[in-house]
């Protein structure tokens, strides 16, 4: 039995989770394959790193990243260093501290440090790259449905501004009934001749349904095998509630721009995101805020085009930023690594799949989330019958669990279990749901 699969046993059977076995499992877990600077004996040291208030189980950490204590250290190094001396320690750090920030990232997306592009957050990357995509008349950007406010309103503008045409289609008829297949085939046979630009999101935070982006990554590639480079649909994905969730590197993904924040998932700094793009694609994105990076600075003031830097660095917005923040990401990207990647989805998906079967068996309750762990990731939503989403989150953190409600036209309860949390919490939060009712 996959460990998955023996989670799910354990709940359907009432068994508790004992502290003991949580613990051995942990050791093993954390066994021999960390940086020696950070060191994570268990899932509760894992925790034990976070400042968050222990009286809470904190189902909502997707939503704005506690800083554990490598990032928060960094961040307090770089504000003293700024504060005594801010040009001083600016013309000291800028430069090698963003090249390291790139060098993380790139090595945790196994990526390349000239494709990535550092924003302040996913709406930033969105923004810049959809207002930006160099479109010839005719061409289309599609997109669906089921996409954030970030989304919708970066490709709202861009239409307003250029008169670019966006056609929303959606990909599934049911939540209850779609599969892999059908979200492929919706996304595949709406493709036409005048599709440049196909803009999804990874993991949809309205319902916890998570696309597969590869699949579907494929089958753009096997349709612009037939047309001209100037014609080829450049696929864009916004993934936030992906990254510091799924195991992938970005070049096996298949699409062309990954645009995330860095400030959920990942514990990154808040105000932290980034956008990769493939080499290829990197062309068509076109900048609209002036970058401050040192070589296009430098080549300005001698008068010289800076047209031959990568397209990445053009799309890193200037101006200055709270660089303390910035300049702390990378201790993000190494945390995640000192867990290691697949741990860090094990562990994920062990705990939602936990949370999604135990919903799953209440008459009172609605799941929406897919139960495959093929088409969810980490965010799990739910209705409970006769109460409003709103009233079973809150009365939920008046127990001590913090969920939120999805913030679209449908809301449902969300609460997203994540690396801060444990088995036994889940336990404890769905024995608060079996108990809600209406009044
Ligand atoms: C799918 C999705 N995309 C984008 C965002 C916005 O992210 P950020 O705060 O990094 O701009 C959110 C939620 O905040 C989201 O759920």
């Amino acid at each position: 039995m996959t460990d998955i699969g023996r989670r799910g046993f354990l709940v359907r059977t009432g068994l508790a989770l004992g502290a003991t076995i949580l613990a051995s499992a942990c050791h093993r877990v954390f066994a021999d394959q960390q940086s020696p600077r950070w060191r994570f004996k268990n899932w509760d040291d894992l925790r034990a790193q976070f400042p968050l208030a222990p009286q809470l189980i904190h189902l909502a950490a997707f939503f704005l990243a506690s800083h554990p204590t490598p990032v928060r250290e960094a961040i307090e190094r770089h504000r003293a260093g700024l504060d005594a001396d801010p040009l001083g320690y600016w013309l000291e750090h800028e430069e090698k501290q963003e090249a390291k920030v790139l060098r993380a990232a790139a090595d945790y997306l196994g990526a390349h440090p000239t494709d990535i592009a550092l924003t302040d957050s996913t709406t930033m990357g969105l923004g810049l790259l959809y207002s930006g995509l160099k479109l010839r008349s005719r061409q289309e950007i599609l997109t669906t449905t089921h996409d954030h406010y970030s989304t919708e309103t970066a490709l709202r503008l861009r239409a307003e501004r250029t008169g670019a045409t966006v056609r929303q289609i959606p990909l599934y008829r049911s939540l209850k009934t779609l599969s892999r297949d059908e979200l492929v085939d919706s996304l595949q046979k709406n493709i036409t001749s005048a599709t440049r630009v196909v803009a999804v999101t990874w993991v949809h935070s309205s319902t916890g349904l998570k696309l597969p982006i590869q699949d579907m990554a494929l089958a753009i590639q096997t349709m612009n095998r037939s047309r001209d480079e100037q014609d080829r649909v450049i696929f864009c994905v916004d993934g936030v509630h992906a990254l510091g969730v799924e195991d992938f590197r970005v070049r096996e993904l298949g699409c062309d721009f990954l645009v995330a924040g860095t400030h959920k998932w990942m514990f990154g700094p808040r105000g932290t995101g980034l956008v990769w793009g493939h080499p290829q694609a990197w062309p068509i994105a076109q900048a609209t805020i002036p970058t401050f990076n040192s070589q296009a600075y430098d080549l300005w003031m001698e008068n010289k085009s800076s047209t031959d830097l990568p397209q990445s660095i053009h799309m890193t917005p200037g101006g200055f930023h709270s660089f303390e923040h910035r300049w702390a990401l990378d201790e993000a990207f190494a945390f995640h690594q000192a867990i290691g990647k697949s741990k860090v989805t094990q562990r994920i998906y062990e705990l939602s799949q936990q949370l999604k079967q135990g919903l799953a068996a209440m008459p009172h309750v609605a799941l929406h989330t897919p139960l495959s762990q093929d088409l969810s990731a980490g965010i799990v939503c739910f209705e409970v019958a006769g109460l409003t989403s709103r009233a079973v989150v809150d009365t939920l953190r008046q127990r001590g669990i913090v969920g939120s409600v999805t913030p679209y036209t449908t809301k449902y309860a969300r609460l997203a279990p994540s690396l801060l949390n444990s088995p036994v919490e889940i336990e404890k939060t769905l024995e608060e749901i079996r108990n809600l009712r209406a009044s």
